[in-house]
């Protein structure tokens, strides 16, 4: 079986959010008891990735590192790069090429939430199926806001388009892609877009040209929430609140995944359950480390 390494994309201006990015990075921005990048971190470890780089602003390298330092406390390695300039999602896999190594890889970004119900087993399903990429679509009632796919009558990928003013369908790509090692030479081909960016649907777009996309349609089940906006972070921190009081259960408990993926050993998230007593966090890994 192939090992896909994880890129999860952490820079931009979060100019959306503003004053709240002002000096604090987005994806360090809590979404209710943690910081929204643990979210899509959760979701590489969840798809079994261990090897992974975090791209941010140069400014806010240290931050990050001093957050997430080398991993080794989830049993991952996590390595950094930086983007001077947000010229685009897709300029990630150019940032990553040398991390990358030839390998595939699962690429997220660092502002997408995603919870449900068996979603370990969905990733790692399309990760063990991908030919070429895959990118995951998911009904939305705003398709505008996002890159849309355009399906023709058996629900191929015909077209992906960014923001469309007329959406040619409510599905939207979410933030999270899986590539083959050729991504890194796709995104070389891209040119900027009107919006002085390397898009991400151009790269996917490459794929679909040489018949190598598949998408996989989230269900129901499964939430994908945005956190772009004043309102939708507060909306997303808020769902997290409810699903987490009501099952008892944490959403994207980082130690609680590396547990459960035999990555950390009980005694040492034991101690570090016990240094951290006070938190919820440390309480709620006592409560797992007791069944
Ligand atoms: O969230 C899904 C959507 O993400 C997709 O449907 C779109 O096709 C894709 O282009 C992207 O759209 P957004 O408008 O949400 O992209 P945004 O500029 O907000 O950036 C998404 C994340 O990537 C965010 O966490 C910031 C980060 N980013 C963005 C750019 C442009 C970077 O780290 N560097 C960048 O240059």
């Amino acid at each position: 079986m192939k090992t896909f390494k994880g890129i999860l994309l952490a820079g931009g201006n979060g100019t959306r959010l503003y004053p709240l990015t002002s000096v604090m990075s987005k994806q360090l921005l809590p979404v209710y008891d943690k910081p929204m990048i643990y979210y899509p971190l959760s979701v590489l470890m969840l798809a079994g990735i261990r090897d992974i780089l975090v791209i941010t602003r140069p400014e806010d390298e240290s931050m990050y590192s001093a957050l997430l330092q080398d991993g080794a406390q989830w049993g991952v390695n996590i390595s950094y790069a930086t983007q001077p300039n947000p010229g685009g999602v897709a300029e990630g896999l150019l940032l990553g090429e040398t991390f990358l190594d030839g390998s595939d890889c699962v690429y997220i970004l660092g502002d997408n939430v995603f919870y449900g119900a068996g979603l370990s087993g969905f990733l790692t399903a399309a990760l063990a199926n991908n030919v070429g990429a895959t990118c995951f679509t998911y009904s939305v009632s705003d398709p505008e806001r996002y890159g849309v796919v355009e399906l023709d009558e058996a629900c191929n990928i015909k077209k992906i388009v960014e923001k469309p003013v007329t959406p040619p369908s409510n599905y939207a790509v979410t933030g999270l892609y899986v590539f083959d090692k050729t991504a890194p030479e796709k995104a070389k081909k891209l040119i900027k877009s009107h919006r002085g960016e390397l898009e991400i649907v151009d790269v996917l777009n490459l794929y679909l040209r040489d018949e190598k996309l598949t998408h996989q349609k989230f269900n129901r089940g499964v939430a994908w929430l945005d956190t772009g906006t004043p309102e939708s972070l507060l909306e997303a921190a808020l769902f997290v609140e409810t699903i987490e009081k009501r099952q008892g259960y944490k959403i994207a408990c980082l130690e609680e995944i590396a547990l459960k993926n035999s990555w950390v050993e009980r005694d040492f998230l034991k101690q570090r359950a016990e240094q951290n007593a006070s938190s919820s966090l440390g309480q709620y890994l006592l409560k797992i480390l007791e069944k």
